[in-house]
């Protein structure tokens, strides 16, 4: 095989396992309900954690610094925070595109009959100075 195939097998290997874009640390993001995703520390590996400041109308446990971890799983990140305030916790599951993280999140919470239920939503935070 000619050493031009090797370096494009090599290059597309590398696409594939490469994970996911993560944000840098320190870096703010606000997403279109006015919260906010502050990125305080990276671990070097894709990892980091900060805080998350809720500002959504229609959610409790607002405008209050909750922590924030997140990783990279394959090509997307993921990122957590509890309220035990709330008893809920939310997971978003997000890419990087230029300025923005896109999100889908999943809060869990337990309803007044003890059944574990989900509510699930999109984010859109933007990079903010
Ligand atoms: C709660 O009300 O259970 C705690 C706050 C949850 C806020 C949710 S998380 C997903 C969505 N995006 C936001 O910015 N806020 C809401």
């Amino acid at each position: 095989m000619s050493k031009f195939f090797l370096s494009v097998a090599a290059l597309l290997l590398s696409c594939v396992i490469a994970s996911a874009q993560t944000p840098p640390a320190p870096s703010r993001w606000v997403n279109q309900r006015g919260s906010e995703l502050l990125v305080l520390t990276a671990d070097g590996q894709g990892g980091f954690s900060g805080y998350f400041t809720n500002r959504a109308a229609g959610f409790g446990c607002q405008n209050q610094p909750y922590a924030a971890t997140g990783k990279p799983v394959q090509n997307k990140f993921y990122f957590v925070v509890t309220f035990p305030e709330c008893n809920t916790v939310t997971v978003w599951r997000s890419i990087i595109v230029g300025n923005t993280i896109r999100s889908y999140w999943d809060l869990s919470y337990v309803d007044s009959a003890g059944t574990l239920r989900r509510a699930n939503g999109t984010d859109v935070f933007t990079r903010a100075p």
